[in-house]
């Protein structure tokens, strides 16, 4: 049986860091909505309560059912969990003096507690709270403390009931780490056996048994998770995994050739579709973006749906979703859960009535890298930088035409080739450029010409979520410009991408 650590979520902004620390210390973790608690199971090993945006004082703060899991499992809240153990056991929670957010240090450890262990006194951690404990309920002891938190950690008299009033999930938490691991290991008693290759192996078994010797169709887009999901399926179910990879004439240059000739070096059983011109008719006259990625969408839907039904007898449609796609995310404004869409897939489901099979629907992006990395899929794909569905169909503004996609795949491809022999591609999160619908005025020898304005843009993000603007070298910049200007025709003015998100997004449309 998989042990694992439950962790409840209150809504806290950090709940899915807590979860990608805990996992890199090799134990398994799910995130479930405080108010939708899971079957309580032996596999189970511990389990920790979130921050919340709410603070325990409001009344209609998240109050979560625990009957089974305080006698039963050590448990660790944290922020808000903690503050909530501490309430409900009679202690006494006020609001900060001043809102207390950001750096501060544990000045006092208790000597030999098992949770703090190997911890140094004076260690930083990240504080971001409205509340303080104020009193400590009866039978509870104060573990740790900071200059203005008395009770920055406690613990509950002998049994393994633990609450911090910091995150040690955040990265400035300096040795959050060594606490979460006193936790999984030490107190919860976690294996760490949640490998790469245990996964794999797991996983491989896991899709034979619910497969049997049907059939699975899935659609290739290029990139991580699709690829890594048919690697899987693949080593599960070989020759009865028919992929699919659909041009749609949006995609960078070469990659349609390139990344298809990947996948069959690989041995996927991979059929590419040309259906360039069919969403170039679709997207004739179209230049609302929505109306762009409605157009782009439902001929992916209709190409998709014409060549699964070549394949006879398919009755699986295997899709790359991952874990923050299908991790319900506790609202701010109540418990009612919503459910974040994936904008790869929208549609794809209610196809042909196919059973649905998604082989990474519970990792990180991080993890399914991992896996890929282990199961030997090419660097070309497993480093790349993410790329919209659409395509470079919203990175052309305006209507998409044959001509405009030409001009914008030739300067792509040389700013991300000079990305890359820079050694800035790996530097960078994404990487793209964007066609302006704006012609301006230049001079080239003694001409004067009227061409198009590309926009370049690099940023910095870990997930997409927010993202800041690269700072690329200006001697880069300079190169870069003075080559998009000089190799390609229709281009006359180059200007870079100076914006943050928020407030603006990464891609323009
Ligand atoms: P934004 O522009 O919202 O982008 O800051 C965040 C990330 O999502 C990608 N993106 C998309 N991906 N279909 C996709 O598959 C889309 O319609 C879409 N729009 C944006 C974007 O490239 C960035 O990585």
């Amino acid at each position: 049986m998989q042990e694992m650590i439950l962790i409840l979520d209150f809504g806290s902004q950090y709940t899915q860091l807590i979860a990608r620390r805990i996992r890199e210390l090799n134990v398994y973790c799910e995130i479930h909505p405080y108010d939708k608690i899971p079957t309580l199971d032996d596999s189970i090993k511990g389990v920790i309560l979130s921050g919340s945006p709410h603070s325990v004082r409001d009344h209609d703060a998240p109050v979560p059912d625990l009957s089974g899991i305080g006698e039963r499992y050590p448990m660790l809240g944290v922020c808000y969990g903690a503050q909530y153990i501490a309430l409900k056991h009679g202690g006494e929670v006020e609001p900060s003096v001043s809102r207390e957010y950001g750096r501060a240090n544990l000045s006092y450890i208790m000597d030999n507690d098992e949770l703090l262990t190997g911890m140094t006194r004076g260690c930083q951690v990240w504080m971001s709270h409205g509340d303080t404990i104020e009193k400590l309920p009866a039978g509870f002891e104060v573990i740790t403390s900071t200059a203005d938190v008395h009770v920055a950690g406690f613990k509950v008299g002998n049994k393994p009931v633990y609450g911090i009033q910091f995150h040690p999930e955040v990265y400035h938490s300096t040795e959050g780490m060594v606490l979460l691991h006193n936790y999984v290991v030490n107190i919860c008693g976690c294996q760490q056996t949640w490998t790469p290759s245990s996964f794999i192996e797991t996983t491989i078994g896991e899709l034979r048994e619910r497969i049997g010797g049907e059939r699975v169709v899935l659609g290739l887009s290029g990139g991580v998770d699709s690829s890594v999901s048919a690697l899987l399926l693949h080593k599960a179910i070989h020759k009865n995994l028919h992929c699919i990879f659909v041009d749609n004439g949006l995609l960078r240059k070469f990659e349609f050739e390139t990344v298809l000739d990947s996948y069959k070096h690989l041995g996927l059983n991979v059929r590419g579709v040309d259906a360039k011109d069919r969403f170039y008719d679709a997207l004739k006259g179209i230049s609302d973006p929505e109306d762009k990625r409605k157009a782009i969408g439902r001929t992916f839907i209709e190409v998709f749906d014409e060549a699964a039904h070549e394949i006879r007898d398919v009755t699986w449609l295997a899709q790359g979703t991952i874990y923050p796609d299908v991790i319900e995310s506790v609202s701010v404004k109540g418990p009612s859960a919503t459910i974040k869409s994936h904008h790869n897939v929208g549609g794809l489901p209610d196809l042909m009535n196919l059973k649905i099979i998604e082989p990474l629907h519970s990792l990180f992006k991080d993890e399914v890298r991992k896996i890929g990395r282990e199961l030997g899929m090419p660097p070309n794909i497993l480093t790349r930088h993410p790329f919209p569905g659409p395509g470079l169909g919203i990175r052309i503004l305006g209507e998409v035409t044959p001509e405009k996609v030409r001009i914008l795949q030739e300067v792509d491809h040389l700013f991300i080739e000079r990305l890359k022999e820079h050694n800035l591609y790996d530097e960078v999160w994404q990487a793209l450029a964007v066609l302006l619908p704006v012609q301006s005025v230049g001079v080239m020898g003694d001409e004067r010409t009227y061409e198009n304005v590309v926009a370049l843009r690099a940023v910095g993000s870990t997930d997409g979520m927010t993202a800041d603007w690269s700072r690329l070298p200006q001697e880069f910049l300079a190169g870069i410009s003075n080559e998009i200007i000089n190799k390609i025709p229709g281009v006359n003015r180059v200007v870079y991408d100076i914006s943050s998100k928020p407030p603006s997004t990464i891609e323009w449309e």
